[in-house]
């Protein structure tokens, strides 16, 4: 005759009390302890399948059943948890025995460099350009007094440039620059003509949409000499545009004003987004369909700009310009929207 049913169990659950514990001890590492205590007490552990026969045992055994099945579970817990003790002091003491790792080894996986923003590319290319035309880069301040931000070169005091809608004041009388142009002003008083500068920098203006961020960058650039006529500014200019934007870029100027300059223009560069092989344009969004990208002002500069600073206007002349480096980057390198300078989005970053 077969064991009966209660007998059965409780004959079983002895059987698991006396292996569980070598078991454990046969588990070296956290998961396969976990997974050897899963076998025992998980939904489709020993012990569980033991207990659903249960409901064959005659009632008055089941007390006994359950109690026996409750303090082995207890037991198998509390094996459980000391095993898993120990297996975390050995990989602790290991890890205190093991050869001390050198932090100052090279890393295996190469870091990822950075690399400049697209902004300062264009800055430093666009300096290059310059530069290799003879030009040589002078530094100023970006909070400015006032005078050399806009009153020497010009400004009436009414001026909406000069207006709290434009500029973010500091102090009175000082003023985050809103353009470059105040080199041309600390230049000419602190040197003799003649001279060719460029000055690459950061400027403020109170706006901020689509297309215009209160912080962004010019490269100012002016040359004072004997003689100096438009010729040149245009010489200079479709130069500049051959080397930095690929040689036959068209450029145009439009006159324009700027207090600072008479005449004064706007130079806008061929549309490299709608150009095609032969070189012209079929006009398209970017360019808002006239095939030409504005990048900056120009003219040759005031005589009142050198009465101010000290310079003869008779004997001296001199053109000067000012381009916008998030415009020159964004044609150059086909940058669909200029926001996307100031979003820093790795993904965006690490194509330049
Ligand atoms: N400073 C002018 C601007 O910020 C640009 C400019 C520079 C115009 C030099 C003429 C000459 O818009």
């Amino acid at each position: 005759m077969s064991m009966p049913v209660h007998t059965a169990i409780e004959s079983a659950i002895a059987a698991l009390r006396a292996t569980f514990g070598s078991r454990f001890e046969g588990a070296d590492t956290e998961q396969s302890l976990r997974d050897e205590k899963a076998k025992i007490l998980g939904k489709k552990g020993e012990l569980t399948a033991i207990l659903k026969q249960m409901g064959a045992a005659p009632p008055e055994t089941r007390r006994v059943i359950g109690e026996l099945a409750n303090v082995l579970k207890g037991e198998v817990e509390a094996a459980f948890e000391q095993r898993l003790a120990a297996i975390g002091r050995r990989e602790r003491e290991a890890e205190l025995n093991a050869t001390p790792f050198d932090l100052t080894l090279p890393g295996r996986a190469l870091a990822r460099a950075g690399h400049a923003h697209p902004i300062s590319i264009a800055r430093d290319e666009i300096v290059e350009v310059l530069e290799s035309l003879g030009f040589a880069v002078h530094d100023g301040p970006e909070v400015e007094l006032e005078e050399n931000n806009f009153t020497k070169l010009g400004f009436p005091p009414d001026h909406p440039a000069t207006d709290m809608q434009d500029s973010f004041w500091t102090t009175d009388g000082t003023v985050l620059r809103t353009h470059t142009s105040n080199i041309q002003v600390r230049a000419m008083t602190t040197h003799k003509p003649p001279f060719g500068f460029i000055a690459p920098g950061v400027v403020y203006r109170r706006d901020d949409d689509a297309t215009h961020s209160p912080m962004f960058h010019q490269v100012e650039c002016f040359l004072v000499d004997e003689h100096v006529t438009l010729s040149h500014l245009k010489g200079v200019l479709a130069e500049f545009a051959d080397r930095f934007f690929g040689a036959g870029t068209p450029i145009r100027l439009r006159p324009s004003y700027f207090p600072f300059v008479e005449p004064g223009a706007e130079v806008d560069v061929g549309c490299p987004f709608c150009r095609r092989a032969d070189g012209s344009r079929t006009g398209c969004g970017v360019c808002k369909r006239t095939g030409w990208i504005e990048i900056l002002g120009c003219g040759m500069i005031h005589p009142v700009v050198f009465e101010h600073c000290g310079i003869d206007p008779e004997r001296w002349t001199g053109f000067a310009f000012g381009m916008g480096v998030e415009r020159v980057a964004v044609v150059r390198y086909g940058i669909p929207d200029m926001r996307l300078l100031f979003e820093n989005d790795p993904r965006f970053l690490a194509q330049f």
